[in-house]
């Protein structure tokens, strides 16, 4: 599958990944910029914040009580399709994930 994340700026940037990537992982690991992770993955920052594209939305398993905590506090607009990008594993069966990033993580 390929993940591709739309910045800010309108940079559009294609990552292909093996089921499982994580869509944060992926993102500090290719230097893109606006996912900053500053808890490394334990769903304890909201750092990185990350808006899904309609066709994406239903992809990933559903918002857990530890992710909806804490994205009480994205700096950023919460939106309905606001999800936190460490919480996201890309899964089987899925070619193309897209998520877009906020303007700010902090
Ligand atoms: Fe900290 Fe996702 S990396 S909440």
């Amino acid at each position: 599958p390929t993940i591709t994340y739309l910045l800010a700026d309108g940079t559009k940037t294609d990552i292909k990944v093996d089921v499982g990537a994580n869509v944060m992982r992926t993102a500090i690991d290719a230097d893109i910029p606006g996912i900053v992770a500053e808890c490394g993955g334990a769903a304890m920052c909201a750092t990185c914040h990350v808006y899904l594209e309609p066709e994406t939305e239903s992809v990933f398993t559903a918002i857990s009580d530890v992710e909806e905590e804490m994205l009480e506090c994205v700096a950023d607009d919460r939106q309905p399709e606001s999800r936190l990008s460490c919480q996201l594993n890309v899964p089987a069966g899925v070619d193309r994930i897209t998520v877009r990033l906020p303007k700010t993580q902090s």
